[in-house]
C-alpha cells in the first residue's frame, strides 16, 4: 500500500491504472478509522481493481464551536487497518494542498435537502461537503466512490451534486455497521465515556420498537413523540427526531417506506443515525 500527500504523486501513482483502464474505487474519509470505514473499503475491493482512500479533517465542514482541532487523527493506526483490507493507495493530504494559499472563491450549495435535519443544525455543513467531495472527485477520478448510509442526508446531498453537475462517477451507499448492541459506528463514539457508551445504544433499540409501532398503524406523529421520550428519559439531549421519505421529502403518512432520523447529544457528543422503514402492500 503507498501512502501519497500531494496531488501530484496521486495522479502519478494512479497514472498506470488509468492508462490501463483500471476501474478505480475511492472511499473518502476523515480518517479515525473504524469498521463502517472499513466495510466500505470491503466494497470497493469488491467491485474495483485499485482502491483509493483519502484521509482529509475537512475543515470547510466543521462548524465554529465544532471539534475540528479535536477531531481524532490516527494516521498511523488508520494505515495499518487500511492495508489488512486491501486498499492499495492513501491520499492523507494537508490542507494546504487541498485547498491552496489564496482564498477560496466559489462555493456549492446543494438547496432544499441541505436546510433540513442536520443542515438546519449545522449551517453550512453540506457546503463544505460538497466542496471537498468535489474536489477530492476531480483529483482522484474514480469510477465510483463508496459513502455509508449512517450519514444518509449527506449520501443524498452527495448523489445531487453528482448528477446535477455530471460528474462521471457512480455513487455507491453502503448499509449502516453497528456494534453487537446496535450503536452505529462512527468516529465520534470514541468520546463517549463508558456510561455513556452504555446509553449510546438506546438510539438504536429505539428506532426499531419505533418501526414495530409503525408497522402496527401507530400514527407517525406519536410513534416520534414516543422516540423523543425515549432518548429524553434516557439522557440525551435530542437534536431532532423526524420522518422522511427516501427522497428525504417531508411526510405525515405512516404507510408508505420512510426514514426515520434522530440527531441527540449525550453529553457533548453529538450522535447521528437512522433506520429505513419499509412497508409491504
Ligand atoms: O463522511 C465523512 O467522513 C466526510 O463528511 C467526508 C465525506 C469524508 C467529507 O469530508
Amino acid at each position: 500500500m503507498k501512502t501519497e500527500t500531494t496531488i501530484q504523486g496521486l495522479s502519478a501513482s494512479l497514472s498506470p491504472a488509468r492508462a490501463a483502464k483500471k476501474l478505480i474505487g475511492f472511499v473518502p474519509t476523515m480518517g479515525n478509522l473504524h469498521e463502517g470505514h472499513l466495510n466500505l473499503v470491503r466494497e470497493a475491493r469488491k467491485l474495483c481493481d485499485v482502491v483509493v482512500v483519502s484521509i482529509f479533517v475537512n475543515p470547510i465542514q466543521f462548524g465554529p464551536n465544532e471539534d475540528f482541532d479535536n477531531y481524532p487523527r490516527t494516521l498511523d493506526q488508520d494505515s495499518k487497518l487500511l492495508a489488512e483490507v486491501g486498499c492499495d493507495i492513501v491520499f492523507a493530504p494537508s490542507v494546504e494542498q487541498m485547498y491552496g494559499k489564496k482564498p477560496r472563491l466559489t462555493n456549492i450549495s446543494v438547496g432544499e435537502i441541505t436546510n433540513d435535519l442536520c443542515g438546519l443544525q449545522r449551517p453550512g455543513h453540506f457546503d463544505g461537503v460538497a466542496v471537498v467531495v468535489t474536489k477530492l472527485f476531480n483529483i482522484v477520478q474514480p469510477n465510483y466512490a463508496f459513502f455509508g448510509q449512517k450519514d444518509y442526508q449527506q449520501l443524498a446531498v452527495i448523489r445531487q451534486f453528482v448528477q446535477d453537475l455530471n460528474i462521471p462517477l457512480e455513487v455507491i451507499g453502503v448499509p449502516i455497521a453497528r456494534a453487537a448492541d446496535g450503536l452505529a459506528l462512527s468516529s465520534r463514539n470514541g468520546y463517549l465515556s463508558e456510561e455513556q457508551r452504555q446509553t449510546a445504544p438506546v438510539i438504536f433499540q429505539t428506532l426499531k420498537q419505533a418501526e414495530q409501532q409503525l408497522q402496527q398503524k401507530t400514527s407517525l406523529d406519536e410513534v416520534l413523540v414516543n422516540i423523543k421520550a425515549a432518548l429524553t428519559q434516557a439522557g440525551l439531549v435530542v437534536d431532532y427526531v423526524e420522518a422522511r421519505t427516501p427522497e428525504l421529502q417531508k411526510t405525515s403518512e405512516f404507510n408508505q417506506d420512510l426514514v426515520l432520523f434522530v440527531a441527540a447529544k449525550l453529553g457533548k457528543t453529538r450522535l447521528i443515525d437512522n433506520l429505513q422503514v419499509k412497508f409491504t402492500a
